[in-house]
């Protein structure tokens, strides 16, 4: 029996894909090269270094620049990113997200937070979404980003909750397999093509909560 449900934030509770987007674009265009849409599904869910080195392979730039160059890089695009994150408001919550989790917590089951975002404190209080959460583990606490089990493992841990009995809510590949390798099972929110390796797919957390209902 499932007695624990882990969100992701970013893509699952919150579509801040785009604003991550629109920052690494625009710091992609100042490096001088292109950044589409499509490049920008391979940095879900993956830690902030790990998108930039991504970012900078896309540009052919992987070995141009110090470690210091691209702190200083790393900080630039979060500058941007927050300018959007500070305008965040509650109307921003994707569809049923609020609903699922209040849903849950009514039949008795525990609600985590797992993701990789540092920002996550700050998005959480913009939402005001802070007290729905049991546990809470974010890009801070964790020394190995997805697909890397570590995240949903403390999260688990955090919750008291043993990982077979926790259900994980993902819309990234990396986190699907970070679920999947954490022993959960796996609820894939988003299309069938990226989230093959989930347990089951469904389009959004809205679809999920009508069912239910
Ligand atoms: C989430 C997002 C990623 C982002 C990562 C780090 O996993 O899906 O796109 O790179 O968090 O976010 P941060 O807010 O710390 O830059
Ligand atoms: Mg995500």
């Amino acid at each position: 029996r499932i007695e624990g449900a882990i969100f992701d934030l970013d893509g699952v509770i919150v579509d801040t894909a785009k604003y991550h987007y629109s920052a690494w674009k625009k710091l992609a265009n100042m490096l001088g090269f292109e950044f589409t849409e499509k490049d920008n599904e391979k940095l879900k869910g993956v830690s902030r270094k790990e998108s930039l080195e991504i970012l900078l392979k896309i540009g052919g730039k992987e070995n141009e620049f110090s470690e210091a160059q691209k702190e200083e890089l790393m900080d630039i695009k979060n500058s941007w990113y927050l300018e959007y994150i500070n305008k965040l408001t509650e109307d921003e919550i994707l569809p049923g997200a609020k609903e699922l989790i209040l849903t849950l917590k009514e039949q008795g089951i525990k609600t985590g937070l797992a993701t990789a975002s540092k920002n996550a404190m700050l998005i959480l209080e913009r939402l005001n979404i802070k007290d729905l959460f049991d546990a809470i583990v974010d890009g801070t606490q964790i020394s190995r980003a997805k697909p890397d089990p570590e995240i949903f493992l403390k999260c688990a841990q955090k919750l008291k909750i043993d990982p077979q009995k926790c259900v994980v809510f993902e819309d990234a590949a990396a986190g699907i397999k970070a679920a999947k390798l954490a022993g959960m099972f796996a609820v894939g929110v988003g299309s069938c093509d990226m989230l093959g390796e989930a347990d089951i797919v469904i389009c959004s957390l809205d679809q999920l909560i009508k069912e239910l209902k």
